[in-house]
């Protein structure tokens, strides 16, 4: 049996108490730097939309960037980016979501779907879902199809995946 199998969660770190105590953040810096790993996982989270027609990527602000484009680029279509708020200087829509203290909220530009685009929702992590339903609402109103909602973790026991349920959602780890 070969041992050299990927493990994509051998390139995630936990950083204890970041960024406030009781926290542990998940570091995808590892990830980042190692250009096979890199590559290991684009390709873990090409395969999730194997034979599915998508017309283009949503990268969510910021750390939905850097696979949301590479993502893009692989599969040969645009790349559109959520942002957080007064960051986009065209026409935009906005949609706000829940945090522990208070709100906060995401934009898009008018122009970045056309009604029937069939969309790729990319982000680093599905925590409580807030983040990746504002994403889905901006897509829905600017006419967009959501193909799936990808991402490379999931924190199961936040439950996220049923404030966006209906739509398919891929994780590439879960913890
Ligand atoms: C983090 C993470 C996801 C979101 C997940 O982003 O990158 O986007 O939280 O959390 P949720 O499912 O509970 O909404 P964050 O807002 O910290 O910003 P960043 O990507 O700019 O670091
Ligand atoms: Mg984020």
């Amino acid at each position: 049996l070969s041992t050299n199998f990927f493990i994509l969660k051998n390139y995630i770190r936990d950083i204890q108490g970041f960024p406030k105590e009781g926290i542990v953040f998940k570091d995808i810096t590892p990830l980042l730097i190692d250009a096979n790993a890199r590559k290991e996982c684009l390709g873990i989270l090409v395969s999730a939309v194997k034979d599915k027609k998508i017309d283009k990527v949503i990268g969510v602000e910021s750390r939905g960037f850097f696979f949301g484009m590479l993502l893009a680029q692989e599969l040969n279509v645009g790349f559109v980016p959520v942002r957080k708020p007064n960051k986009l200087p065209f026409d935009t829509i906005s949609a706000s979501y829940d945090l522990e203290y208070g709100t906060d909220t995401l934009e898009i530009h008018t122009d970045a779907i056309q009604k029937g685009d069939r969309i790729l929702i990319h982000d680093d992590v599905l925590a409580t879902g807030g983040t990746a339903k504002a994403v889905c609402e901006l897509v829905e109103r600017l006419g967009g199809v959501i193909v799936q909602c990808n991402f490379l973790m999931e924190i199961t026991f936040l439950n996220g995946r049923e404030k966006i349920a209906g739509n398919e959602i891929f994780a590439a780890i879960t913890y």
